[in-house]
This record gives structure tokens, C-alpha cells and sequence, in this order.
């Protein structure tokens, strides 16, 4: 470990966000009694041009009137690249209650993007004496996004997640591939004649991963498009789950409690954690640094790794 510790990310559960486009206002009540964490409402592609306005107004009404019990509660604004996002926030946050917890800024390239979008909150904040101090999480999903992801990781304290957006992602690298995250048909290895699918995603979930966990944010695989496919879906979260990633988007209510099954560690997967745990202590006081467990080396190494089991699974159960 560097003499610079890794900071703790948020210790709140973020095993699904569950989206829906603030032109939609039938969704809203819906998400709100939804099994996922986080809400994430749109303001940005899954809302028409011509709607922006509405869009915008709709979900103010909806943050101030709906019961949102316990989720943390997000909007997803235009990009910075657009002539809308200065009035989503301007509006959100001079409009919208203190129930809002966070803005999402999705198409950042670089830590500059969200330096503007912090200059223009804590203005706004200040000026109409906002009492709670609202959060960020950023969307990866260009090339200059994932080039520049350790600056954009550390660009402000609010900053709580980032999620990997696979298509748009996928079109701004010139990727061959119209599919929102999962398996690619065309991304195969060949030995002997038979195709190995391999996974196109993985060095940028990795690289978001290690940004985050540098930084103290909380690394989250974004949507996946093809909602009637559920072992697509569960395939690819148990990929984000493995590589350190805590949870996953939602595009339709049918994928909220496969993510909250994959992101929440099984009672097996606990179990063996506490053993394992258990092993180390007697070891330790054998005063021994490395023992045996089910036939197989466990040392000082393991005992961060069923930590990390644990702890998620404690701060879930006691939200
Ligand atoms: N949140 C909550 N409820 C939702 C929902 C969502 N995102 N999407 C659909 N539902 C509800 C429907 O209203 C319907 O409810 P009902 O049984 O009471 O009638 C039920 O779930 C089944 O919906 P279904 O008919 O299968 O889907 P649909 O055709 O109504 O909607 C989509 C499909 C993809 C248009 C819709 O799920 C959607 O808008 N998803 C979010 C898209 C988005 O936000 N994208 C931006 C991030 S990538
Ligand atoms: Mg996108």
C-alpha cells in the first residue's frame, strides 16, 4: 500500500439505478416503489428534442411531490456538448427540494466538464441557501472519457460514482457494434475450430474501476439494452461484480432484482469470507502470517478480500 491510503467510497447501497425519461411521467410512482437504490431520472437521449422543456419541468414536479422513501435520488442532465444542460441545472437546483441528491453528468471527457457543473452548483447553492450539498456521478462513455477517466475521477468532492455507458462508449471508439454492453458476436478468439467469446468491455470497466477505487467513487456498469435477454443480463453483472464493480443500471423493471441479486454477496459467498477470517485469527495466533483453508493458501492478502465481502454485505443489510 502506498504511504497515500485508498480512500472508502460511499457507504450507501448502490446495486441498481433504475432509469426512466422525465417525459414519462406514468414511470415515476412506478420507480419510486421499484426494489432499486437509485433512481435515476432523464433529462438527456431517452428524451425527445422537442421535449427538453417539458422534460425538465415534469421532473422538478415529480422530486418535490412523489414519495421516494428511502432511494437516492438522481436526474441525468444534457451533456455539456448540448445547449440544454446550464438550464437543467439552473432549474433543478433553484426549483427542485432538498429530496434531490445528486445530478448526473453524463459525456464527460475530461475533469474540466465537471469543474463547470460544480462552479455553477455551488453558486447556485449558495445564492438560494440550499441546505443539502448535492452529488455527482459521471458517465464514461467516449473515448476522451476513458482517456482521461484518473482526471475526471478526481475532479470534485461531490463526485460519488461513474458509470460505464457501453453504446455510447461503443460509437465515440468507432466500435463494430450496435449493442448496448454484453456479449459481441464478432469478439471471439479461435483455437481448433471453436469460437471463445471474449469480453469487449473489460479494459474499460478495469480502468474506471481502478479510477474509482483510487478516488473513493463508487465504479458502475451502465445499461444493458436487450431486456428480454435476463442470463445476458445476469452474465454481464456477474463480470462488473467480479471485477470490483458494486452495481448496475436498469433500462426496464425486469432487470432491478437480477442486479440486486448479483450485487448483494451471497449468504455462501459471506459464509466462506467470516471462515476465512476465522482461519487468519488463528493463525495469527499461531503467529503465523499464511495458513490453509478447504486445501488452499490463504494469507494477509485474503483477509482484505473477505473484508470487502463483509463489509458490503453488513452496509446492505443495514440500510
Ligand atoms: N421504470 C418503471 N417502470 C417501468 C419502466 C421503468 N423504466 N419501464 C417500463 N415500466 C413499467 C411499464 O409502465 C409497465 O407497467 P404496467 O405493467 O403497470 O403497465 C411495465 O413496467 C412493463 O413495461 P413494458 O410494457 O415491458 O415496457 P414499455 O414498452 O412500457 O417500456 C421502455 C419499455 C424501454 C421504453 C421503458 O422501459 C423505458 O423507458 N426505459 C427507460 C429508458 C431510459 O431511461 N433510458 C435512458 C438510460 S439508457
Ligand atoms: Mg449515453
Amino acid at each position: 500500500m502506498s504511504f497515500r491510503l485508498q480512500p472508502t467510497p460511499p457507504a450507501r447501497p448502490n446495486r441498481c439505478q433504475l432509469f426512466g425519461p422525465g417525459s414519462n411521467t406514468k414511470l415515476f410512482e412506478k420507480m419510486a416503489a421499484s426494489a432499486a437504490d437509485v433512481i435515476n431520472i432523464d433529462l438527456e437521449d431517452s428524451v425527445a428534442l422537442t421535449d427538453k422543456g417539458i422534460a425538465r419541468q415534469n421532473t422538478i414536479q415529480a422530486i418535490n411531490t412523489v414519495d421516494w422513501g428511502k432511494k437516492y435520488l438522481s436526474v441525468r442532465i444534457n451533456s455539456l456538448d448540448s445547449p440544454f444542460w446550464y438550464r437543467d441545472v439552473v432549474d433543478l437546483l433553484e426549483q427542485a427540494g432538498d429530496r434531490l441528491d445528486q445530478i448526473m453528468i453524463p459525456k464527460v471527457g475530461c475533469g474540466a466538464d465537471i469543474y463547470a457543473v460544480d462552479a455553477l452548483v455551488t453558486a447556485i447553492e449558495a445564492a438560494k441557501g440550499r441546505a443539502k450539498r448535492i452529488s455527482f456521478e459521471v458517465i464514461i462513455e467516449s473515448a476522451a472519457g476513458i482517456a482521461h477517466v484518473e482526471d475526471i475521477a478526481s475532479a470534485s468532492p461531490r463526485l460519488q460514482a461513474m458509470s460505464l455507458g457501453a453504446a455510447d462508449f461503443a460509437a465515440s471508439m468507432g466500435m463494430q457494434t450496435t449493442g448496448i454492453g454484453g456479449t459481441q458476436e464478432d469478439y471471439y478468439m479461435l483455437r481448433e475450430g471453436q469460437r471463445y467469446w471474449s469480453d469487449p468491455w473489460h479494459w474499460a470497466q478495469t480502468a474506471i474501476v481502478a479510477a474509482c477505487r483510487t478516488h473513493g467513487l463508487l465504479p458502475v456498469d451502465g445499461p444493458f439494452g436487450d431486456f428480454s435477454d435476463d442470463e445476458g443480463f445476469r452474465a454481464q453483472a456477474r463480470r462488473s461484480a467480479t471485477l470490483g464493480m458494486v452495481g448496475k443500471w436498469a433500462i426496464h423493471p425486469k432487470q432491478i432484482a437480477i442486479a440486486n441479486e448479483i450485487f448483494t454477496p451471497s449468504d455462501a459467498a459471506v459464509q466462506e469470507a467470516r471462515e476465512i477470517l476465522a482461519a487468519m485469527e488463528e493463525a495469527k495466533s499461531r503467529g503465523e502470517g499464511a495458513t490453509t483453508y478447504k486445501g488452499r493458501l490463504v494469507d494477509i492478502a485474503s483477509i482484505k478480500q473477505a473484508e470487502v465481502i463483509v463489509k458490503q454485505s453488513e452496509m446492505i443489510a443495514g440500510q
